[in-house]
């Protein structure tokens, strides 16, 4: 028996081992290479003319801004620093357009549970535009993000303030073209807020029916003879529901999509930048809500570059020629142009005279690059010298006030070499998290509902020596299942978690709706669930499923002839008191989400709220009759214990 199972215990590790390799190819497959360099064929051969040289041509530059929460009741410092983001900042770094992307408002309560959109908010973001006078420095495209969509019935009602003060007013997807005199640029924009806009949290994800995907082809069709695409929204992918053929498919000919909405998860990842499959880069920026963050990007000679950076630091400084290796894509990009250039070419920008411009490649000084205009610096090179492996570029920019910043990168020239983006920000960024909170909630769903079922329908086996966890394990499961009031209200709840509405309220102010684990209903639309699942997968791992066991533990007690105060004194301290207090505290976490009902959605959903209030309610219910349960009921349990106590 022993050699059994150990053989047993042997074949379960190499089952697991298996399965955590096969999960940690797939997780390399899909995120590691050739994930660094664009993999589709490309749109036409790119020209080796115009190549990079000394002259200030073929360039312009953009900034991106997102996540900017102006709030009416939280950081006092946040609108006045954006106005001076618009008034200082915009006017020094000149771009030719500015992006912001989402969440120009934060439209939360005071308590910050509620959400509601608040007229003075958006006051505050107007006067910062009108005030700074900043659309007259650059063509200014603010779009909405999921918080300035929160609690707004319908895209005429008077609360979708969006379209009285932001600048750019006009709801939907869109194509705008920038025209020069060396090419044109398209920069789409997909909006996949919804409409109506729940209250928060349900709009965490934006969807893309058939007929906004339908759209977007449009759009990205229109795009194909401009030089460059950048395709921008509020959402990252992963958390965008969309239609056939999918919302990365239907932008692979952009060269980037530029996004907000994650915060870089509250600066835990600072870069969450990858690549699709097609070789398009995404590219999530942080907040200005807390981080302050903007970032510029350019086109030089239609090489595509990008800089991050915190507001209030100069000297910014963007190296486009040699650009970084990681962010290149030979399918978006006259990649060879960097072969044939004859300047390394740097933007700086500071509020202060620029001093010095000093570039040194893999450690080695080669000078000061040299003004040509307004902000581009260029020193002359000869990049044959780097056209083999990786090298390393670094530039100090120091102005006059004796700030000073570093930027470096690596590049190359080689096409086949391999550098990867963050595994976890790829992660992150590629995955359609709704899918595999789905599958994670049902698989959770299904185990909790066959163990009871299997245990109810299962003769109770007497108790033998030795008295394992296992053993001990199976038979208050056994007690559980077979016992109706504890069966049949474990499956409800679980099925109930499934199934039913988890709350009937005013999911808009006004429009009363329905919240399933599969989606929301209000008004006569259906939102395909997608947040709801992961608060659905919380419910059954941090309640449904600890209930359970915690009702097994207490019924086991009572098998052994224990009452609620006998256990406290006999059984052993230092597991009593640790699982009385877990359990009290997710207890108090659903008695917390009853709360938090109640500052969102009102009271009506208070009352309402049969996976809520009422499911606290059962609780209770259920923990009273674990110990109040007349022992007849247990009687058959209570006898095997027994039995099994003095045969020992
Ligand atoms: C933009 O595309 C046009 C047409 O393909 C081309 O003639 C022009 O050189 C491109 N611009 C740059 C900067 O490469």
């Amino acid at each position: 028996m022993p050699s059994w199972r150990a053989a047993r215990r042997r074949m379960l590790r190499l089952a697991a081992g298996l399965l955590a390799a096969c999960l940690l190819a797939v997780m390399l497959g899909r995120y590691g290479p050739p994930g660094t360099r664009g993999s589709a064929p490309r749109r036409r051969p790119f020209a080796l003319e115009p190549a990079p040289g000394a002259q200030p041509n073929n360039l312009f530059w953009f900034v991106q801004v997102t996540d900017v929460h102006i709030s009416k009741f939280h950081s006092p410092t946040r609108a006045p620093d954006f106005e001076r983001f618009c008034r200082e900042t915009i006017p020094v770094i000149q771009p030719a357009l500015t992006l912001a992307t989402g969440d120009l408002t934060d439209a939360k309560t005071k308590n910050t549970l509620g959400s509601d959109q608040f007229e003075e908010e958006w006051q505050t973001y107007q006067t910062a535009l009108k005030r700074s006078k900043v659309m007259e420095q650059t063509k200014w495209i603010d779009i909405k993000g999921n918080h300035d969509t929160f609690n707004i019935p319908h895209l005429k009602s008077v609360k979708n303030y969006y379209r009285k003060y932001s600048g750019w007013q006009k709801d939907g997807s869109f194509h705008y073209i920038h025209s020069t005199p060396f090419g044109n640029y398209s920069f789409i924009c997909v909006d996949a807020t919804l409409n109506p806009g729940p209250k928060r949290p349900y709009n965490f994800f934006g969807i893309l029916n058939a007929d906004q995907m339908q759209e977007l082809s449009l759009l990205a069709a229109e795009s194909h003879n401009s030089n460059h695409t950048i395709w921008f929204g509020h959402y990252p992918t992963s958390s965008i529901i969309s239609a056939s053929p999918g919302i990365r498919m239907a932008m692979s000919s952009a060269t980037a999509y530029l996004c907000g909405h994650f915060h870089t998860v509250g600066g835990l990842l600072p870069v969450l930048h990858t690549r699709h499959h097609h070789g398009t880069l995404e590219l999530e920026l942080g907040d200005w809500k807390d981080n302050r963050k903007y970032r510029v990007l350019s086109f030089d000679h239609d090489l595509f570059s990008f800089v991050d950076v915190t507001f209030d630091e100069w000297p910014v400084v963007l190296i486009t020629n040699p650009k970084p290796y990681l962010y290149s894509s030979s399918a978006h990009e006259p990649l060879q142009r960097i072969l044939h250039s004859t300047h390394i070419r740097i933007l700086a920008f500071s509020p202060s005279h620029i001093n010095s411009v000093e570039v040194s490649i893999d450690g080695v000084n080669l000078g000061n690059a040299v003004q040509v205009s307004a902000h581009l610096y260029v020193l002359k090179w000869n990049p044959q010298n780097y056209s083999l492996g990786f090298h390393q570029i670094e530039v100090i920019v120091q102005d006059i006030s004796g700030r000073n910043t570093t930027q470096v990168h690596t590049f190359a020239m080689e096409e086949n070499l391999s550098l990867k983006f963050g595994l976890f920000a790829s992660w992150l960024l590629l995955t359609d998290h709704y899918i595999w909170v789905r599958t994670l909630f049902i698989l959770t769903v299904l185990i909790q509902i066959l163990l009871l079922i299997f245990f109810r329908y299962r003769r109770t086996p007497t108790l033998k020596q030795p008295l394992g966890k296992a053993v001990r394990i199976s038979f208050s499961l056994h007690v559980l299942s077979k016992i109706d009031l504890f069966y049949y209200s474990f499956l409800l709840l679980t099925l109930y978690t499934v199934l039913g509405p988890w709350f009937i309220g005013e999911i808009i102010d006004g429009h009363i709706g329905a919240c399933f684990s599969f989606g929301v209903f209000v008004d006569g639309h259906f939102f395909e669930g997608s947040i709801t699942f992961l608060i659905a997968l919380a419910q059954m791992l941090f309640f449904n499923l600890p209930l359970m066991a915690y009702t097994c533990w207490c019924l086991f007690l009572r098998c052994q002839g224990h009452c609620f105060s006998s256990h406290l004194r006999q059984v052993r301290q230092c597991w009593v008191v640790p699982i009385h207090f877990c359990m009290s505290l997710l207890f108090l976490w659903q008695v917390y989400s009853c709360y938090f009902l109640l500052m969102t959605y009102g009271t009506m959903s208070f009352f309402f709220s049969p996976l809520r209030t009422w499911a606290v309610t059962l609780t209770l219910f259920l923990f009273y009759r674990t110990w109040r349960l007349q022992s007849s009921m247990l009687r058959t349990f209570i006898l095997e214990m027994k039995n099994y106590q003095t045969s020992k």
